[in-house]
C-alpha cells in the first residue's frame, strides 16, 4: 500500500538508478587462468591493446607473462600474449627497480634477468588484477602498480624509506633488451640521456610461432624524483660514464645481458615510468607515449581505461538474481578475455604505411 503511494515519476529515477548501479567489470577476475597452467595474461590492457603490461614471472607457464604458481617476478614488461602455449610471446624491454643497490655500489645492483629473481619473490595476496590495472608488492618492499592507454603504459614504483642495506633509498630502475623467450638477435641498441633520463632503443625478436623475426622499439621517461646518475650495463657490469650501447647475441646461445638504467635521489614519492612501443621507430614510441599519457597521471589513465572496458562490457546484461556468483564471474571474465586479443596494430605494420585496421596475435 505505502508503495503504492510513490507516485510514479519518483519511482522511475530508482529504476535508472538501479540499471546505472550495474558494473560488469565487478565480475571480472583477470587472474582466472593465470595458475594450473592457464597461460593467459592477466595484467593491465585496453580493449583489443598493444600496451599489455604485467609482471613476468620465471615460470615454465609465463606464455602470458606473470603467473600465480610460487614463481618469482624477474621484470615488468609491456607487451604480452594471452592464452598461447609454446614459447612465451613478446615481454620485451623488461623493467626492473630495486631500493638502492648496497653501499651505493651500482655495480653491486643486480643487472641480469637471471639474477633478478632472487629480488622477485612475493604473496599472492599482495596481487591486485582488475580491467585496466595490475598491481603487485615484492618482498623487497616495492609495490609496483601498471596501467595501460593503447600504445603506452604507466607504471608506478613505490619504494621502502630504506633499502635492504639499511641506508635511505636512492631508487635505481633498469631497463634490460631481453624478451621472455630470450630471443634477441644481433644488434640491439639503447641509449640513455643523462640530463632527462629517457632510455630509447630496438632489438629484433623472433616469434613465439611462425618464421622470421620482428624489430620492436621502445621509449622510456620518468616522473616523481629527481635524477643522480644514468647509464648503461652489460652483463652484471654497470657503468654510468657510458650512455649508448650496441651488442650483439654473444655466442653461447643465451643473449647477452644489456640495457640501460636510471638512479633517483629519493623514494619518497612513487616514481612513474612511462613506456611505449612500436613496431616503427623509436621516435614512434615516444610520440605514442606523448601523445597518450602527456601528464603521468595514473588515476587518470587507469580509471579511462576501466572506463573504456566498461562501455565494451555494460551493453551484455544478465540477470544475477538466484545464480551462483562463481558463474557469473565465470560469465564475464569469459567476455572480457575475448577482447584482450587480438591486438589492434592499426598503424604499425612496418612493411606498409596504412590507417587500415590491422590486428595481430588471433589466437583462440
Ligand atoms: C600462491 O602461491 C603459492 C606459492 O607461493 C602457490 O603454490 C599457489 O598455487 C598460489 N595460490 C594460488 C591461488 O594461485
Ligand atoms: C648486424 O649488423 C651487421 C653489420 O651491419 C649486419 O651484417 C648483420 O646482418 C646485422 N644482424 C642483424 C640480426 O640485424
Ligand atoms: C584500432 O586502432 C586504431 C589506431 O589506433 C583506432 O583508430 C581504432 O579505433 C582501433 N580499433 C578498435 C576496434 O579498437
Amino acid at each position: 500500500m505505502v508503495r503504492l503511494s510513490v507516485p510514479c515519476w519518483l519511482a522511475l529515477p530508482a529504476l535508472v538508478l538501479a540499471r546505472d548501479s550495474f558494473d560488469p567489470l565487478a565480475y571480472v577476475d583477470p587472474l582466472i587462468g593465470a595458475s594450473n597452467g592457464g597461460n593467459v595474461f592477466p595484467g593491465a590492457s585496453l580493449p583489443y591493446g598493444m600496451a599489455k603490461a604485467v609482471a613476468d614471472t620465471n615460470s615454465g607457464s609465463r606464455q602470458g607473462g606473470f603467473t600465480l604458481d610460487g614463481s618469482p617476478v624477474t621484470g615488468f614488461s609491456t607487451m604480452h600474449d594471452s592464452g598461447t602455449g609454446g614459447s612465451p610471446s613478446l615481454g620485451n624491454f623488461a623493467l626492473f627497480a630495486y631500493t638502492n643497490c648496497p653501499d651505493g655500489d651500482i655495480n653491486r645492483c643486480v643487472f641480469p634477468k637471471e639474477g633478478r629473481s632472487a629480488f622477485g619473490h612475493f604473496s599472492n595476496s599482495t596481487v591486485s588484477a582488475k580491467p585496466g590495472t595490475f598491481g603487485i608488492t615484492l618482498h623487497t618492499g616495492i609495490r609496483a602498480e601498471m596501467t595501460t592507454t593503447h600504445h603506452t603504459s604507466l607504471f608506478s614504483f613505490t619504494f621502502p624509506s630504506v633499502g635492504g642495506d639499511g641506508e635511505p633509498a636512492k631508487p635505481l630502475i633498469l631497463q634490460d633488451l631481453t624478451d621472455l623467450a630470450d630471443s634477441r638477435q644481433d644488434n640491439a641498441s639503447v641509449s640513455v640521456d643523462s640530463k632527462t633520463g629517457r632510455i630509447t632503443g630496438s632489438a629484433r625478436f623472433l616469434p613465439s610461432f611462425g618464421t622470421g623475426s620482428y624489430v620492436l622499439h621502445f621509449c622510456t621517461d620518468f616522473s616523481g624524483a629527481d635524477i643522480v646518475d644514468s647509464g648503461i650495463f652489460v652483463n652484471s657490469r654497470a657503468s654510468t660514464d657510458v650512455h649508448d650501447l650496441t651488442i650483439s647475441r654473444s655466442i653461447n646461445g643465451y643473449p647477452l645481458p644489456g640495457g640501460a638504467f636510471v638512479r633517483f635521489n629519493s623514494g619518497a614519492e612513487p616514481i612513474l615510468v612511462r613506456t611505449a612501443t612500436s613496431f616503427i621507430s623509436p621516435q614512434r614510441a615516444c610520440e605514442h607515449a606523448e601523445d597518450e599519457i602527456p601528464e603521468f597521471d595514473f588515476t587518470t589513465v587507469s580509471e579511462a581505461a576501466a572506463e573504456a572496458w566498461r562501455a565494451k562490457m555494460s551493453p551484455i546484461r544478465v540477470s544475477t538474481h538466484g545464480v551462483d556468483g562463481s558463474m557469473v564471474t565465470n560469465f564475464y571474465s569469459g567476455i572480457y578475455r575475448t577482447m584482450i586479443n587480438p591486438q589492434n596494430y592499426t598503424g604499425e605494420n612496418p612493411l606498409w604505411s596504412s590507417s587500415e585496421p590491422y590486428f595481430d596475435s588471433f589466437y583462440w
